[in-house]
């Protein structure tokens, strides 16, 4: 028996994504800049692709750019951003537990000269909104806030961040790299200005990721090169890719409402199924404002790396913070800027399900991690 509960870092391609994307690889490999019929092909595809992204974001589909995945887009946001704005203003406002793609990229321009301000979140791992208003100036160029946390799960209050980002003349972009496909999220209604998002979170390829841009809004390209994807992303388009990514979206549209409430339930047989077996268990996370898919908890005393070793010995997969920083010894920063403490952080193990996971699976789990918890409680004392 085996059981993935790893979907927060990657999700396995579906067959019709991957069938989707095969003919682009052989007979339609053609480039689609090339003007001949074989390129006009390749052409169609990709604007097709486009048009299954901006369905599913209610957006038009010229306010659409294919980048390399959410790390190019979440960089696009904050570099073309600030770079474009920088004579007039030069900060930058982010929450404390941002992905790394948005946090790293924070620093970077910090170094360059912007200022940087970090916006703390409370005790579930939601923005605090009265420091973020304080913290939002006539200076503040973008302010940056994640739709669903990658980690925990939680889900931030983003109309009323933009608000705060509009209220000042700021753009607001969000990486909804876990949300997009899982939950409703329409840019013009909730505020958005920029927006990233992923392929692979959806059960399309990796390498695969779009940049939402409102019209009129001017940002500077990260690269140089040639005209494609509006002169904002240049370099020949990743044809497979994208079209795995449009058949991604599609799929993710048309199963959003029974997949949710089945993997829903899934997760919560397996948050119940872990309270009634274990004790001395600790959620990380909204209880309520939580996607359906992530349960992160800590087991306390014990080491989540440790107990991720133990369940991987047994066919598990999951993961301790988020898949980019396993194996790096920090605890989890996300889980620090909740006010964990270093133990509690290190504690924790972060389950995360998807289009496949099955109750087998779930049980599958609730019958290997009692006694694996139990034993290692055991060898510690
Ligand atoms: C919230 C969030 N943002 C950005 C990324 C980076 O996306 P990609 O892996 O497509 O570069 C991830 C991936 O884990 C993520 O979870």
């Amino acid at each position: 028996m085996e059981a993935y509960l790893d979907y927060n870092a990657t999700t396995p391609v579906d067959a019709s994504v991957l069938e989707a994307m095969r003919p682009y690889f052989t007979e339609e490999f053609a480039n689609a800049s090339s003007i001949h019929r074989k390129g006009q092909a390749a052409r169609h595809a990709v604007e097709h692709a486009r048009e299954k992204l901006a369905d599913l974001l209610a957006v038009e589909p010229g306010d659409v750019i294919f980048t390399s995945g959410g790390t190019e887009s979440d960089n696009l946001a904050l570099r073309g951003t600030m770079v474009s704005r920088l004579l007039e203003r030069k900060h930058l406002v982010v929450s404390s537990i941002e992905h790394q793609a948005v946090l790293s990229t924070a620093k970077y321009l910090g170094g360059l000269g912007c200022e940087v301000t970090v916006v703390p979140v409370n005790a579930h791992g939601i923005v605090d909104l009265d420091i973020l208003k304080k913290s939002v100036t006539e200076h503040t160029s973008l302010v940056s806030l994640m739709h669903v946390n990658n980690e925990i799960g939680t889900i931030q209050p983003i109309s009323e961040a933009a608000q705060i980002a509009h209220e000042k003349g700021a753009y607001f972009h969000v990486d909804a790299v876990q949300s997009f496909g899982k939950m409703q999220i329409h840019p013009a209604e909730a505020g958005i200005d920029l927006l990233s998002i992923s392929a692979h979170k959806i059960c399309g390829p990796k390498g695969s990721g779009a940049f939402y841009i409102r019209k009129g809004l001017k940002i500077k390209p990260v690269f140089y090169g040639g005209h494609q994807e509006k002169n904002i992303r240049p370099g020949t388009e990743n044809v497979p890719a994208i079209v795995g990514f449009g058949k991604a979206a599609e799929l993710a549209q048309k199963n959003r409402t029974t997949e949710s409430k089945r993997v829903e339930g899934l997760r919560n047989r397996l948050e119940e199924g872990i309270w009634k077996k274990i004790q001395g268990v600790r959620l990380n996370g909204d209880p309520k404002s939580r996607i359906y898919n992530t349960l992160n908890v800590s087991f306390e005393g014990l080491d989540g790396e440790t107990i991720l070793v133990n369940l991987d010995l047994k066919n598990i997969f999951v993961s301790t913070g988020s898949a980019c920083t396993a194996g790096s010894i920090e605890p989890s920063h996300a889980l620090l800027a909740m006010g964990l403490d270093e133990k509690m952080a290190r504690a924790a193990v972060r389950f995360s399900l998807g289009r496949f996971t099955t109750e087998n699976e779930v049980d599958y789990v609730l019958s290997e991690l009692p006694a694996i918890v139990e034993r290692l409680r055991k060898s510690a004392t």
